[in-house]
């Protein structure tokens, strides 16, 4: 694809062609490797990149973790999954993992849902509906959450790179209604995306006001915090993400970790 050129199959909707602005779910499609982005969110990721060259390695680890959850899941028995702040749903996300599972992605990004949808439409098992985490209760309410998620089963959860752009009391919130809605034996899937306990140097305030200039703030929060955020959800199974992926421990350099401690867990948390 040539360096100006816009993606190769997207959906025709008017939202999904604006390309005035960066969209950060078309950002972190570029970051991951994807081809579902233009020139303008290559600019906006090639900026954040020089605050944090790291970032697009970081990016494809959440993807891999989100592979290998899925998998492992879909191994241990769960055929039906539930995934917030879903993003781009190209062929590496849950669905290509988990064969035999129902899914129901969500998001809010406008470009994400229009792309999603275009890209499920007449199918059965797999589904991508508007959703935004700050009123979970209207996702569990959709019809297409009603029709593929059984409440009798334990479902498999996908919180994946959403905490960060919701404040504490946002999470602790979406956490407990996740809780009081979840079948026992529920897990949650979730990379830890965490940050030193530390005063944060110039250039993290920086990057943040990046984020925000394409349409959502972030917080990256620490290891405790991020425990705590998501009570009363026992930690199944919390482990560096170099671990669980198998990768060398050396995989992770102290450049990539940056200066403000950027550490990944993968994380499973179970009702
Ligand atoms: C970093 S991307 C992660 C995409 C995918 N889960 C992954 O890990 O590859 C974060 C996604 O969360 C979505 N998001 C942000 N705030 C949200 C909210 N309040 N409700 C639902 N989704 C949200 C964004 O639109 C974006 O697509």
């Amino acid at each position: 694809m040539s360096e100006n050129s816009g993606p190769t199959t997207s959906p025709a909707s008017a939202i999904f062609l604006n390309t005035d602005v960066p969209n950060l779910a078309r950002i972190f499609d570029y970051l991951a490797g994807g081809s579902i982005n233009y020139e303008i969110d290559r600019q906006a990721a090639t900026a954040m990149l020089s605050l944090i060259p790291s970032l697009a390695k970081w990016v494809r680890l959440r993807r891999a973790f989100i592979q290998e959850a899925a998998s492992q899941l879909h191994d241990a028995g769960f055929r039906q999954f539930l995934d917030f702040g879903s993003g781009m749903p190209a062929d590496d996300h849950i669905h290509a993992f988990a064969p035999e599972a129902r899914v129901v992605f969500s998001d809010l990004n406008p470009v994400a849902i229009s792309y999603g949808q275009g890209l499920f439409a007449g199918q059965e098992r797999v589904a991508y509906i508007r959703g935004d985490v700050r009123q979970i209760e209207q996702i569990f309410a959709a019809p297409e959450v009603r029709r593929l998620i059984n409440r009798q089963q334990p479902v498999a959860i996908g919180l994946n790179g959403v905490i960060l752009f919701l404040n504490d009391e946002d999470n602790r919130r979406m956490a407990q209604a996740l809780y009081d809605w979840a079948p026992v034996g529920s897990k949650i899937f979730m990379v830890f995306q965490v940050r030193a306990e530390r005063e944060m140097p110039a250039a993290y305030e920086q990057f943040r006001q990046m984020c925000r200039a394409a349409g959502l703030p972030i917080e990256l929060y620490t290891y405790s915090q991020s425990v705590a955020m998501m009570h009363p959800w026992r930690p199944a199974n919390i482990q560096p993400i170099v671990d669980f992926l198998a990768l060398p421990p050396d995989f992770i350099t102290p450049e990539d970790e940056t200066d403000i401690g950027l550490a990944f867990y993968a994380a499973f948390l179970e009702k």
